[in-house]
């Protein structure tokens, strides 16, 4: 049941035009799927006709108008399959389906009273037969019919062409859709919706109708998404020259939804916490991932729609691409440092934990069993990783040709990641032949790090050595285009030229080494001191770079670094070494001095850059202490932090409550960049002030929690609080918190998260009173996600319970969720995946809980897959 990339081939036939009418009922719905077929002449001739399909009911079945006997055909456990057939012909299939009791989210389904569709990658099959792979591309023609009082409006892609008024109270609608387009991409939606409309003129001219449907109850949470909409249509024009192609586009959202949101064509679906923004019921750090959702399904109608995948190998030719542009936009509309900051944090501490797990894969895998498991942040965020070293090695004008022939060469075609790097390299006439290994190894490539100065020959001396561990099914691997930013920082604090040869003139203090080889040694010349290496600046590359940096240098950092992703990165790279030092260290041994000389000079100086600040007052996360560790041990690293994080909070009492006052908020709610900052900055502070307890942070933090204009300031104090040991006020904030917003289900689902994430609050008792909660709906994903999940992958110091509790928890949940939904069930068996990197006292409970999962009879490929590769070696 692995399906090898090696094996692929051409599709046997071709369907020019499909021609849908579906008709929606309470009971089931009937799909009628008329589709003219022709073979692929490229391909090996004589080949039966063999369409997906699952779960379906066969109701007839027509070849050119006429009915098919049953020794005709023949229905196999994933499709259809005709032996005979002619070179071109019209197949008629109707299929009656329940989208009612589809519990999986794919293909049609029933989310709170609305009907719609996720047909990525996969979902077509479940409505009707097809060839369902994306080299496949048809124009679709589709009719919706239904009750006309309950479902008021009938969606799918491209323009509304025809409506009218049916019999028994019924109507429908025509949808054509012009661009031919894989199944993967088509939806449809029936509902009892609202409409907000805007528009969109393109730098050509056109005027676009930009309508955004939602449930009536969230009609004032559109604002923001549309403008999102128009800022991504006006810079993809800007950026890439692209423009959008049809009068009408559409944006639905669904309450439930396996993933964030997806692409179909002119009809993008989101998941509500993806796409609905008020400041009273979300944070910033929603709005901003709203706008960066909304960017990244935009900017597929060329990277994924206009040109699209030969195959889900390719995954990555669409998300790491696409990945890249969302994350360029939201550097443009934001802080870019910012932005790189949280960007190499995700990479950092999940993808290369991914990447050195019993799930590593290329960018491009090789084989899958199960494809939905394959939508990873390898494939989304390292792909994404990739692209941009592609424009950090071709420049931003080179980069933009490339992209001009990708889009041009490609437009209406199904194609692979190896077609987008050669469109790069015919456009920019580098050799990216060595450059493809990223595509096909697994794995983080090392890049240790040594010098020397010779202050006779006035030389530095760099030796870069780079390497790749091994990852299942690839035990050797070669040398990596490494794009290497690096500056030489001097005693003043000054960045130091860069002369590959003496007396160079003009020479750059900034430089991207490229590096090609296992080994490799620059010598800078003309160095008249000893400098601090700044390397990897920007975060150039996907990589762990390994230096003895020594606390001192690593302060120096901090205050210095011209790059600011590298000052962060210092101050990282400090805080991780204080930590670590600690761990099951005597209680009497204090934080190093250093460290909180240093973050008093973060808290106390406002003329630096409060984004940045906001993001340096962060220590390192738990996860990402893990991910750096060999055997894990979640408890002394837990202790160890939190013991960072008191000492400094005691000593920085002062402080923390001068830089909270001075950031107070002042007027309305502004998600721009510098209000961001400051919320951060000020509810960090308040944060540690509540870690120890601090009687006047208290006070501010239930005034905060009692005035607050916006879901920021609310839930940052209600966050507070729930840390601290007031467990009067934290149960009187959490019921009032609660009481106010239990009609909101996207605040509710913060509500859950917040408790469940929470060392203090998500106890393993707690979160099970959580699961039995009125407002917690097993078939949701987002509540399973926001109790389970945080529970799981945030609150680790409970999860990984030492007597196994939490594992055997999890283990459970996974199992029933494995029947109801086996995308949602498989996702979360990540945290105990990477059962061999933590410490003794875990390994076997997280593998006890791993192999009574894989006991289960009849489990799903889906959860098969992750936990059958965990468990062989
Ligand atoms: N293409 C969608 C996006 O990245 C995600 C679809 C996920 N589908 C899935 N089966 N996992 O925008
Ligand atoms: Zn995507």
């Amino acid at each position: 049941q692995t399906i090898y990339l090696k094996d692929y081939k051409v599709p046997p036939f071709l369907v020019d035009h499909v021609d849908l009418r579906f008709e929606l009922f309470e009971e089931g719905a009937r799909v009628y799927n008329s589709m003219e077929i022709r073979r692929n002449p490229e391909a090996e001739p004589g080949q039966p006709l063999e369409l997906d399909g699952e779960g379906l009911e066969l109701e007839g079945l027509t070849l050119n108008g006429l009915p098919l006997a049953d020794s005709d055909y023949e229905v196999t456990s994933g499709g259809l399959r005709i032996e005979k057939v002619s070179d071109s012909f019209t197949l008629g299939v109707v299929t009656w389906i329940l989208p009612q009791e589809n519990t999986r989210l794919e293909g049609l389904y029933k989310s709170s009273g609305m009907f719609c569709t996720q047909c990525e990658a996969e979902g077509f099959r479940w409505i009707t037969y097809f060839p369902d792979r994306p080299d496949v591309m048809a124009r679709f023609r589709t009719q919706v019919e239904a009750d006309k009082a309950r479902y008021p409006v009938l969606l799918s892609n491209g323009n509304d062409v025809e409506s009218g008024d049916l019999e028994g109270g019924r109507h429908f609608v025509v949808w054509e859709d012009p661009f031919p387009k894989p199944c993967y991409l088509f939806a449809l939606v029936a509902g009892d919706l609202v409409e907000k409309r805007d528009t969109f003129t393109t730098q050509s001219g056109r005027d676009i109708d930009l309508r955004m449907y939602v449930e009536p109850r969230n009609a004032e949470k559109c604002d923001h998404a549309i403008d999102s909409l128009k800022r991504s249509m006006r810079w993809d024009e800007q950026v890439y020259g692209r423009e959008y192609d049809l009068d009408i586009f559409m944006i639905v959202a669904v309450d439930d939804f396996n993933m964030g949101a997806m692409e179909n064509k002119g009809l993008n679906i989101f998941n509500s916490s993806c796409v609905l923004a008020s400041p009273d019921t979300a944070t910033d750090a929603a709005f901003q991932r709203i706008e960066a959702i909304v960017a990244h399904e935009y900017f597929h109608n060329w990277s994924g729609n206009r040109v699209t995948c030969r195959d889900w190998f390719q995954l990555s030719l669409k998300e790491g691409f696409t990945v890249f542009r969302d994350s360029q936009f939201s550097a443009d509309m934001g802080s870019p440092t910012v932005k790189r900051i949280e960007d190499a944090t995700l990479l950092r501490t999940a993808q290369f934990a991914e990447d050195s797990g019993p799930m590593a894969h290329p960018v491009r895998p090789d084989s899958y069993i199960e494809i939905s498991n394959f939508y990873t942040l390898t494939v989304y965020e390292k792909g994404a990783e990739v692209v941009r070293m592609l424009h950090t090695l071709l420049g931003a004008e080179n980069f933009r040709a490339g992209s001009d022939l990708y889009f041009n060469r490609h437009d209406g075609q199904a194609v692979t990641t190896d077609d987008f790097v050669k469109a790069m390299e015919d456009a920019s006439g580098k050799d990216l032949t060595q450059f493809r290994r990223w595509y096909g190894q697994a794995g983080t490539p090392i890049v240790e790090v040594s010098d020397e100065y010779d202050a006779d020959a006035k030389t530095y001396t760099l030796n870069v050595r780079q390497y790749i561990p091994p990852t299942p099914g690839q035990t050797e691997k070669l040398p990596q285009h490494i794009p290497f930013s690096l500056g030489l920082i001097g005693e003043h604090g000054e960045d130091l030229p860069l002369k590959l040869e003496s007396g160079e003139t003009d020479a750059p203090t900034e430089r991207v080494l490229e590096l090609t080889e296992a080994e490799h040694s620059f010598v800078f010349h003309d160095v008249s001191e000893q400098p601090v290496p700044s390397l990897l600046r920007g975060f150039s590359a996907p990589v762990k770079v390994r230096y003895p940096w020594t606390r001192d240098q690593l302060l120096f950092l901090m205050g210095h670094d011209s790059d600011g992703f590298n000052r962060w990165d210092a101050g990282q790279r400090l805080a991780v070494d204080v930590i670590q030092s600690l761990i099951n260290q005597p209680q009497e041994l204090t934080v190093d001095p250093r460290l909180v000389t240093a973050f008093r000079q973060l808290l106390s100086d406002s003329n630096l850059d409060q984004a940045l600040v906001a993001k340096m007052l962060q220590l390192p996360s738990e996860a990402y202490l893990i991910e750096l560790s060999e055997a894990a041990d979640v408890q002394g690293i837990h202790k160890a932090r939190t013991r960072v994080l008191n000492q400094l909070a005691l000593q920085l009492r002062d402080e923390l409550l001068a830089c909270y006052r001075r950031n107070r908020e002042e007027g309305p709610y502004e998600p721009t960049p510098e209000a961001i900052a400051r919320r951060s900055v000020r509810n960090t502070a308040l944060s540690w002030l509540m870690h120890i307890n601090d009687e006047e942070a208290r006070l501010l933090a239930l005034q905060q929690f009692g005035q607050a204009g916006n879901m920021t300031d609310q839930s940052g104090a209600l966050r507070a609080l729930v840390n601290s040991d007031f467990e009067e006020d934290r149960t009187k904030a959490l019921g009032d918190f609660y009481d106010q917003f239990s009609q909101d289900p996207q605040v509710v689902e913060q509500w859950f998260s917040i408790q469940a994430g929470s060392p203090r609050t998500g106890t393993l008792p707690a979160v099970e009173t959580l699961l039995e909660h009125d407002a917690f709906d097993w078939k949701n994903p987002n509540k399973i996600r926001s109790v389970i999940g945080a529970f799981a992958n945030q609150n680790l110091a409970n999860f990984h319970a030492t007597d196994g509790s939490g594992y055997r928890f999890l283990a459970r949940h996974i199992l029933a969720l494995d029947s109801t939904n086996p995308q949602i069930a498989a996702r979360l068996v990540a945290p105990l995946t990477r059962w061999r990197n933590y410490g003794d006292v875990y390994r076997e409970g997280m593998k006890a809980a791993l192999e009574q999962i894989h006991a289960k009879p009849d489990l799903s490929k889906d959860v098969y897959e992750v936990v059958h590769k965990s468990l062989v070696d």
